[in-house]
């Protein structure tokens, strides 16, 4: 849960424009451009105002809607009418484009796909609201627009004006910052729902937000819970922690510090893309001159094994030696692989934080199973020792892919051919898998391609083209391709759940996951995890558990720094 109370709606207004700033200004850095979708209402107001007034090259950022009202663009009404006021007409320079939901068109629909359309895969930012019923965007209890496979919607909803379009929770997943505002006691009950209520979006769709950065006014929050003190405390951790998560292509860094409660608190998160950059160390020094921040100590995730304290990129001209790095930084040095960071995150979890595929029969204090696919397919044992978990980092995603029938046998030999032989289950079980799926089932006519996603597909990311058509199922080819993933993707979770016999539960991390989720709640992936022969009666009852928090590994990180 990342919240952050301001005493008054004026302050909640200050740092809300600062982290929407802060975001796009990494998007920037990192992309040369960025995307921001705007919510609608009256609490955005003072934030879009605060938002104006940073200095920002506005001509690199394109402007989105989360929804509008069916009304001109100059009612009173409108939320493009609003943040032209608040943001747009106070900017020196025009942003690079401003997309109106052209919610008052006569074909709603059509609306509603051209918006669709013009939407990039993942928004960099997305600021919602939330009204006293617990809604976001123009997403109410009870509405259809929840399931939609489409991308935007057309609503009627209880607020007038009734009649809408809005984004889905699809578009929400896919967001990379999402950033909630809500401020007046009117909102505390669907706040406290939202962030800390059982799962139940169909009542309360601001649950579709709890993994964005929430900030909310003192009124809002009253109704908040204090976290449950944790049962055994954890070691304690003065000052900053600096904590990295150093992927094949980027680098995720914050700061991480203790709060009284004993939880973890992220801040001051920045993405880097790490070919921009010939080593870690100026990339941290950058952070520490932007940030000021004098950290206690320092933790990174990294991809890939760490032998005898070194560790080399897969991809990049990149090798760090531990007592090296530390002297250079000046601060104490944890260097982990990312999936045993991840391990020492899942304790730092809330329930939130987890989504439930298969409840099973938890034994307490048994072996972990930690497997997810993102870039690769990283997976982690965790073992109970002197009263914690321990991870054990493993290079299993190397392994042999295990073909299961004559189909998957000929998408093996396809693979094998275009990446020149031995075929590792992270090959086809991890993104870059996924493209190679889609046009493994299309060269062998399984459906045509269409044209439009054909063209589409020569984009720099595949894989969330096909996954977002998929979950959209506008697409049969994208469709058949995300079956076949998500099925191999539950078979390789179910080897990886016998070979640790996880009784104490088999968690599902990385990228993937949290945007597919629907998909993993259907029978498809439990069927193919379930499916372990005579072992179908062990594995029957592992608990299995999807992590849907983003900073795992950063939260990973940290906790293991605090131990000597
Ligand atoms: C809309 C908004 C809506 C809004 C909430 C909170 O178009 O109505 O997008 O989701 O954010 O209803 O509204 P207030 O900020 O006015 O309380």
């Amino acid at each position: 849960m990342n919240v952050r109370v301001s005493p008054t709606a004026e302050d909640l207004a200050r740092v809300a424009a600062q982290a929407i700033h802060e975001a796009l200004q990494q998007a920037l850095a990192t992309q040369g451009r960025a995307t921001l979708a705007l919510a609608g209402g009256s609490t955005p107001r003072a934030t879009y105002a605060a938002l104006a007034r940073l200095p920002l090259d506005w001509t690199k950022v394109e402007l989105f809607f989360g929804d509008e009202r069916a009304v001109p663009a100059s009612h009173a009404d409108s939320n493009y009418r609003m943040a032209c006021i608040e943001l747009v007409d106070r900017l020196t320079v025009a942003p690079a484009a401003v997309h109106r939901m052209e919610a008052d068109a006569r074909d709603k629909a059509a609306a509603a796909r051209a918006y669709a359309a013009l939407l990039p895969d993942a928004l960099d930012v997305l600021v919602l609201g939330v009204g006293p019923d617990g809604h976001t965007a123009s997403l109410f209890p009870g509405s259809d627009a929840l399931v939609a496979t489409t991308r935007v919607a057309f609503v009627v909803g209880p607020k007038p004006p009734l009649e809408r379009l809005t984004i889905t929770p699809p578009v929400i997943a896919a967001a990379r910052h999402v950033v909630v505002l809500a401020a007046g006691a009117d909102k505390a009950d669907a706040v406290a729902r939202a962030l800390q209520g059982p799962l139940d979006v169909r009542g309360t769709p601001a649950q579709v937000a709890r993994h964005g950065r929430w900030f909310l006014d003192a009124a809002a929050a009253s109704s908040l819970r204090e976290p449950e003190p944790r049962p055994s405390a954890p070691p304690a951790l003065p000052g900053q922690t600096l904590v990295g998560d150093i992927g094949g292509t980027k680098v995720l860094l914050a700061l991480a510090s203790r709060g009284p409660d004993g939880r973890l608190v992220l801040s001051d998160e920045r993405r880097y893309g790490s070919d921009s950059w010939d080593g870690l160390e100026p990339l941290v020094q950058d952070f520490l001159a932007r940030t000021g921040a004098a950290p206690a100590r320092a933790s990174f995730g990294l991809a890939g094994p760490i032998i005898e304290e070194r560790w080399s990129a897969p991809n990049l001209p990149w090798t760090l030696h531990r007592p090296s790095l530390a002297e250079s930084l000046g601060m104490p040095v944890c260097l982990l692989n990312d999936f045993e960071a991840a391990g020492w995150g899942i304790a730092e979890l809330s329930d939130e934080d987890v989504v439930t595929l298969q409840a099973g029969e938890p034994v307490k204090h048994g072996p972990r199973a930690l497997i997810g696919a993102g870039t690769g397919l990283g997976q982690a044992l965790l073992l109970w020792q002197d009263g914690r978990y321990v991870p054990i980092a493993t290079e299993g995603g190397h392994g042999e892919f295990a073909a299961r029938d004559e189909r998957e046998w000929r998408l093996r030999q396809f693979v094998s051919q275009r990446v020149g032989g031995r075929v590792s289950v992270e090959r086809i079980v991890a993104g870059p898998g996924i493209p190679l799926i889609y046009e493994f089932l299309r060269d062998q006519g399984a459906v045509p391609e269409t044209d439009a996603v054909q063209a589409e597909m020569t984009g720099p990311n595949p894989a969330a083209v096909v996954t977002r058509h998929a979950m959209a199922g506008d697409d049969r080819l994208c469709v058949l391709t995300i079956d076949l993933f998500v099925s191999a993707y539950g078979a390789e979770v179910g080897n990886f759940a016998l070979r640790t016999v996880a009784t104490g539960g088999v968690y599902v991390g990385g990228g993937i996951a949290p945007r597919i989720l629907d998909k993993l709640r259907d029978d498809t992936f439990l069927r193919a995890f379930l499916d372990r022969g005579r072992m179908r009666g062990l594995v029957e009852r592992l608990p299995v558990r999807v992590i849907v928090n983003p900073y795992v590994g950063l939260l990973g990180a940290a906790a293991r720094a605090a131990l000597p």
